[in-house]
């Protein structure tokens, strides 16, 4: 398919990209655990290499509900789609604003993230989609946008590993155009991330010791280079993980920063308890070694603990939810 490529209306600068730096060097890391900002630029460009595989992303079906189901949860659906410009902050591959563009949410797509590896993973993709999006690596404290430039700002995952919560929703509510909305999705609330932590840590520890018994090695045992790297990204994402969110405050954070009609939404609890076991022991077995059954009843099991949870999000307060998402309006 042909790519095509488009210029950025409203775009600051046109001084071009910084390049990916997939492999840090030993001093780099070191100045990692003092700059929280050169962190996640080095953690992320080494991820987008394989970060698709490694969060089973794609841009099928399966993606594409899932993004405009969180879109719709979120919003309700306050205005008629397509949005006409939309901007992604730290969009990563491409995962929330390609498969939005994939279902009708978003018409011209532009994505930025702080990692200039993502930035190219996403283009990339874009590419393959067959789509034109433009791309820039954009830290979300200071978008490198005019005000007033874009009908909805979206986010996936993203705004926990920002320093300044509260100036990244003054940027978005700057460069949104009166009457804008920003859609973040897909953060971690505190109780959440304190179980699903937990969680993470027992299954890894039971499954590579499991794994290591005679019998299940050959089949199931991952290779303890790749165990070991794996144990140096858990040492740097902890510094790139910065927040987690009460609901309240995150909304109260927004309205601070001068959004209305703000709104948040929590989802998934017996959908979280059962993924972070799964998706944690799927990291600690040898690659492919689990197959296409094992991937359906995982997908299988998410859905139906996730209606479940919506039944459940009647009775449970919703701190104990594990994600949190938020949509404000910029006034006028
Ligand atoms: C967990 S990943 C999520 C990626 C993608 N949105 C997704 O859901 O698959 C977080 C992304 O935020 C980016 N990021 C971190 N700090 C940022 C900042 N200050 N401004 C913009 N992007 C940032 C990272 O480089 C990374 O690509």
């Amino acid at each position: 398919m042909a790519a095509k490529t488009k210029a950025s209306p409203g775009s600051r600068s046109d001084a071009k990209d910084p390049a990916p730096h997939p492999i840090a060097t030993a001093d780099e890391v070191a100045a990692a655990y003092e700059d929280t900002k050169l962190a996640q630029v080095l953690y992320h460009d080494w991820e987008a290499q394989t970060y698709d595989d490694k969060w089973s992303i794609s841009f099928d079906r399966r993606c594409i509900d899932y993004a405009r189901d969180r879109f719709v949860a979120i919003t309700g659906r306050p205005e008629p789609w397509p949005y006409a410009r939309a901007l992604e902050l730290g969009a990563g591959t491409g995962f929330f604003s390609l498969n939005l563009k994939q279902a009708g949410v978003l018409d011209e797509v532009h994505v930025t993230d702080l990692s200039p590896g993502m930035v190219e993973a996403a283009k990339r993709n874009a590419e393959m989609l067959g789509f034109s999006v433009s791309g820039r690596v954009a830290d979300a404290e200071r978008i490198p946008y005019d005000d007033n430039t874009f009908d909805v700002v979206v986010g996936h995952a993203v705004i926990h590993h920002i320093p300044d919560v509260e100036a990244a929703f003054r940027e978005m509510l700057r460069v949104l155009k009166p009457g804008g909305r920003f859609v973040i999705a897909g953060e971690p609330t505190t109780i959440g991330d304190w179980y699903a932590r937990r969680l993470g840590r027992v299954t890894w520890k039971a499954a590579t010791a499991l794994t290591k018994l005679p019998p299940l090695r050959e089949k199931w045992a991952k290779a303890q280079e790749e165990l070991d790297e794996s144990s140096r990204a858990a040492a740097l994402e902890a510094i790139v993980d910065l927040h987690t969110f009460d609901p309240t405050e995150l909304a109260a954070m927004a309205e601070r920063a001068g959004a209305v009609d703000v709104q948040t939404r929590t989802e998934e609890l017996t959908a979280a308890l059962l993924g972070w076991p799964v998706r944690t022991f799927e990291a600690a077995v040898k690659p492919g070694a689990l197959g296409w059954n094992w991937a359906m009843f995982a997908y299988g099991s998410w859905r139906r603990l996730s209606a479940l949870d919506g039944v459940l999000a009647k009775v449970v307060p919703a701190q104990f939810f594990y994600n949190v998402g938020i949509t404000g309006v910029k006034p006028g």
